[in-house]
């Protein structure tokens, strides 16, 4: 140790703290042989061993409940890490918990379409239960409750999450059933996903990358979510080509009067411009889809260009639009008001 200019005592070279290295982890012989064993299982995982973060972080939490300081100061021994590295991303995602957290973290989503379904109902509803707030914990250690933005759920809203598991469709009623059945340590079965919700610890660990081999459990998407691709099916709908598969997709006699609809609507529409004599040159590429880059249009002006767009409901707009249109160049019914009208007079 030597004394500076200031008087303050600094680090010798030889002693000065290396990136990662001489970081104190605080966990005993047996502990910390298992977490090293797992972590090596880990970085090996990845080209760049810091690039194993995020699911050590979760190692950590699935030994000591939350991102321990002894978790930190391991996960930057492990990666070559500062400890304030290894503190910026822990602070950075909200599944990392810097405190003790419950055996159960129930989130209710309280983002615009859960809250107007009734979310906001729900949180208030167990803050009053349970008494306490956000990021709070029970008295038993058994429910940590949380605020959660949303969790790509919203054909179930409003919904909860327990560990991260679904529960879907919720009222007040079942969630305040749902938390005092996890404090007093029943079975709890989310919507979908596996056949019971696991402790907090136990799901870190999978987090970390360490199957529990029930991901094949129960259901893995709900009517509500399966209802479009149902309907796509019974309808004949399919995905949009891209690129080059739009010329070869197989789409049988579909394609081809995809084909033929638009050939059809392209020379209607070139059959307009014409007529129009260009005067209304940005109508006129609108109609044929040549919009300038960056200009406005709506779907009912896209031209038939894939295969979905030869669902039913597709073409029955398209042949609405063009039929306005041609109401419209009559000049016999404004279909946009009295201005659609003038300009058909001007033509
Ligand atoms: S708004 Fe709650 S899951 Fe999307």
């Amino acid at each position: 140790m030597t004394i500076d200019d200031t008087g303050l005592q600094s680090p010798d070279a030889a002693t000065r703290r290396a990136s990662g290295q001489v970081h104190r982890t605080g966990y005993d012989e047996a502990t910390l042989a298992g977490l090293t064993a797992d972590a090596a299982q880990v970085v090996a995982r990845y080209p760049q061993q810091r690039s194993a973060l995020l699911p050590l972080l979760h190692l950590v939490q699935s030994v000591d409940g939350y991102v321990s300081p002894r978790g930190i100061a391991f996960c930057a021994q492990t990666l070559g890490l500062t400890t304030a590295e290894v503190s910026a991303v822990a602070t950075f995602y909200s599944q990392y918990k810097r405190h003790p957290n419950g055996d159960f973290t129930v989130g209710v989503c309280i983002n615009t379409l859960c809250a107007v379904m009734g979310g906001d109902a729900i949180w208030e509803e167990l803050v009053e239960h349970l008494g306490i707030g956000h990021d709070e914990t029970t008295p038993d250690g058994a429910v940590t409750l949380e605020r959660i933005e949303c969790n790509a759920a919203c054909d179930y809203a409003p919904v909860v999450m327990v560990n991260w598991e679904f529960f879907d469709d919720q009222t007040p009623q079942s969630a305040t059933a749902l938390v005092d059945r996890l404090r007093t340590g029943g079975t709890v079965r989310p919507t979908r996903g596996a056949d019971e919700v696991v402790p907090f610890r136990a799901m870190s660990r999978v987090l970390a990358g360490f199957p529990d081999g029930r991901a094949d459990e129960g259901p893995a998407a709900g009517e509500a979510t399966l209802r479009g691709l149902r309907l796509a099916r019974e309808r004949g709908w399919t995905a949009p080509a891209f690129g080059d598969e739009g010329a070869t997709a197989g789409q049988g006699e579909g394609s081809q009067q995809q084909d033929r609809h638009q050939d059809r609507h392209q020379d209607q529409h070139q059959d307009q411009h014409q007529d129009r004599g260009g005067a209304d040159g940005e109508a006129a590429a609108r109609a044929g889809g040549q919009l300038p880059t960056g200009a406005p249009r709506n779907d009912a002006e896209r031209p038939v260009t894939t295969p979905a767009d030869a669902s039913p409901a597709t073409q029955e707009r398209a042949e609405h639009v063009e039929a306005t249109t041609r109401v419209d160049e009559s000049g016999t019914q404004g279909g946009t008001g009295t201005g659609a009208g003038a300009a058909g007079e001007d033509r």
